[in-house]
């Protein structure tokens, strides 16, 4: 089965600013629109989410980095999914690491969010993947069927296949240590297993699963061309223009 590659610009806490976030955008529109059969999807910091009219009539999308699960109320600092919808954000971007691991969210939570986002229908990229330590216990397997699990319990089949699930193995993320694509893909092979277990064949080979940490425009291709990644979660190489587009470009030249 076909799945299209996707390719996400997670901006994390830079570039947020409308006039940082235009400037990188106008230059990147340019390099990337000739591109089809690759979905691009930038994620910058809430403050500069204006940008979709910058990247209005483009092959360009945009999503947040985090949202919260209820529509609205006395709940300082967060941010409504219906306040993403009017802007004209399309995905959201779901359990980061840095969400897990600082600021202490756990699958429980990150289940509720994405349910709402669901209802919502703001496409949902759930990011898992495992610690270090974890890696080198031999717990990989474990840790990822858990987050599995729990982050996506109770889902319907329907939801399910919404879903792009990014692998970004913690180690990997801004360590310039990638996962060698032979490692990746065994965990993309996993996860696709696990689905096939709760749900069935069909799910398995639908959903898409972004690898992340760490891709450059050096490793892209070969990440890429690994039959179980649909493409990548990308952070630091996704804040200029030039190395973002040549990682966009890797994904294209992968189908
Ligand atoms: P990185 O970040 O590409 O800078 O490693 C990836 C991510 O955190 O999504």
């Amino acid at each position: 089965m076909r799945r299209i590659p996707i390719i996400g610009g997670n901006w994390k806490m830079h570039r947020g600013t409308p006039e940082d976030a235009k400037e990188m955008l106008e230059e990147f529109i340019q390099l990337v629109k000739d591109i089809e059969n690759v979905e691009i999807v930038i994620v910058p910091p809430y403050t500069a989410l204006s940008v979709v009219n910058v990247v209005k009539n483009t092959n360009i999308k945009i999503g947040a980095q985090n949202m919260y699960y209820e529509d609205k109320g006395a709940f300082t600092g967060e941010i409504s999914p219906r306040f993403l919808k009017a802007l004209g954000c399309e995905y959201v971007i779901l359990g980061h690491s840095e969400r897990r691991d600082i600021f202490k969210e756990d699958d429980d939570l990150i289940n509720k969010k994405l349910k709402k986002a669901l209802l919502m229908e703001l496409n949902p990229i759930v990011c898992i993947g495992e610690h270090l330590e974890e890696r080198e216990a031999g717990k990989t397997k474990d840790v990822i069927r858990t987050q599995i699990e729990g982050t996506f319990k109770d889902l319907t089949k329907e939801q399910m296949i919404k879903i792009v699930i990014a692998y970004e193995p913690i180690w990997a993320i801004g360590t310039g240590k990638t996962a060698t694509p032979d490692q990746a893909d065994e965990v993309h092979q996993y996860i696709r297993d696990l689905l096939n277990e709760k749900y069935d064949n069909e799910t398995a080979e639908l959903v898409r699963i972004q690898y992340g940490g760490s891709v450059k425009p050096t490793n892209a291709l070969e990440l890429f061309q690994k039959s179980n990644i649909d493409g990548g979660l990308v952070g630091g190489a996704s804040l200029n223009a030039d190395s973002f587009s040549e990682i966009i470009k890797a994904a294209e030249n992968s189908n």
